[in-house]
């Protein structure tokens, strides 16, 4: 079977009629038309339309981000960020470096000790998340887990404990279908890593107690900044229950037990991208010019609608989120459903897909949409709000004509070597 693996990438063999999942599928044209904007990745995600580098405002730049007008267009993304998410009016936020990263990081070794912990681990980043809590000497640590494509049981938590979860895992497509099982009289704090999911889902902040996300997910910004997003709650742990632990400087939020009030009205902990900044600024911008935050939330059930559509009517690709309702719109994760796709070995698929991938960004049809590397062989197409849904209908017919074309030479090398 191996053999073939060779052949998918240099096949010359005539086109013969391939079979997949038990039927002839012909022969798939070269497609003619291709996506305006081939970028699908999931992060950094493409700019938003319009986006335009010779139009920013480069005024700050070169500047020092402490002198006052720096520093209020530092705290005017914050206010402009807040506004656009409908942050409720008694949360903080703030800028803090390490993007996403950083920022829930920061919550974890800030907030974490005085409760045991529960932590939802469905993918490869909450599973990132699980073991960072293993170091932090909790008084317990339950772990509540599932495979790719599902979720663990919600309502299996305890509103005792506090919780750490992601809003949407990125690499498996698998998104939490609202926060109804979460109590709004819980005792513990929620912490929630909503990097893929800010500004593409909505999002009930009463059930929340800590929200991070990153520039460069839903609005296509630059990477290395995060935003953290604090409740009352969160706030009053920070001051009343000190971390058990000491902190470096980048993750300190409070300082003899007051929160560090500065973080979240601009002054960065060490030194912002200006560039970046202008960049959050442009994004922010088009956001506005489009309606606001729910007409974000609508283009990415466009481009969700787009690719279910053309999966829908595939005897080949199927989505890897078992259920309808925790279906990400964003990192939109899809797995090879072919009998000659699920016959080989998982590093045979995988070579299948990167062979695939790797025609379709020589295509300039689409860069970025193989699986993340520890998710299932199959592709991960980005649909947050930057991407245009007429440019997924226009990449679904390369992804067939890619397909057709692997199976074809895997079918062929087949009947060479019999
Ligand atoms: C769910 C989730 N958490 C965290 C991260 C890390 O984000 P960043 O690289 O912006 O820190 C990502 C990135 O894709 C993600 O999807």
């Amino acid at each position: 079977m191996l053999c073939f693996l060779h052949l998918v990438e240099q096949s010359t063999a005539q086109p013969e009629a391939v079979t997949l999942n038990g039927t002839e599928t012909g022969f798939v044209d070269k497609p003619q038309v291709r996506p305006a904007d081939p970028r699908f990745s999931s992060g950094p995600c493409r700019k938003h339309p319009g986006w335009d580098l010779s139009r920013f405002d480069v005024e700050l730049l070169g500047r020092s981000h402490r002198a006052s007008a720096p520093k209020a267009r530092l705290q005017l993304a914050i206010e402009r960020s807040a506004e656009l998410l409908g942050l409720p009016s008694d949360w903080k936020l703030g800028i803090v470096p390490g993007s996403d990263t950083g920022a829930f990081e920061m919550a974890m070794w800030s907030l974490l000790g005085p409760r045991p912990v529960d932590a939802l681990v469905w993918e490869s980043f909450s599973s990132d998340w699980a073991t960072d809590l293993g170091m932090l000497a909790l008084p317990a640590l339950n772990v509540l887990e599932a495979d790719y494509g599902m979720l663990p049981r919600l309502t299996a938590i305890d509103p005792s404990h506090d919780v750490v979860f992601v809003f949407n895992g990125t690499t498996s497509g698998v998104c939490v279908p609202g926060l109804d099982w979460i109590s709004e009289d819980r005792e513990g704090l929620v912490l929630c890593d909503a990097t893929s999911a800010a500004y593409a889902m909505p999002m009930d902040f009463k059930r929340l107690d800590v929200v991070t996300w990153s520039w460069q997910k839903v609005l296509g910004g630059e990477a290395a900044h995060g935003m953290l997003a604090l409740s009352p709650r969160a706030v009053e742990r920070l001051q009343n229950l000190p971390a058990p632990r000491a902190l470096p400087k980048l993750f300190r939020l409070a300082r003899q037990q007051k929160l560090i009030e500065g973080i979240f009205q601009g002054e960065t902990i060490n030194t912002p991208s200006m560039l970046a900044l202008e960049d959050l600024h442009s994004a922010l911008d088009w956001a506005h010019d489009l309606g606001g935050v729910e007409a974000l939330w609508q283009r990415s059930r466009d481009n969700m609608a787009a690719l279910d559509e053309w999966v829908q009517g595939s005897e080949w690709v199927g989505w890897l989120a078992q259920e309808a309702a925790c279906r990400s719109p964003t990192s939109m994760c899809l797995k090879l459903e072919s009998s000659i796709f699920t016959s080989l070995s998982r590093d045979e698929q995988q070579r299948w897909v990167k062979t695939m991938v790797g025609w379709l960004a020589e295509e300039s049809a689409a860069y970025d949409i193989a699986n993340y590397r520890s998710a299932p062989p199959g592709f991960r197409i980005w649909g947050g709000a930057t991407v245009e849904a007429e440019d997924i209908r226009k990449l679904t017919p390369w992804l067939d004509w890619a397909c057709e074309r692997a199976a074809r030479s895997i079918t062929n090398s087949e009947s060479e070597n019999v």
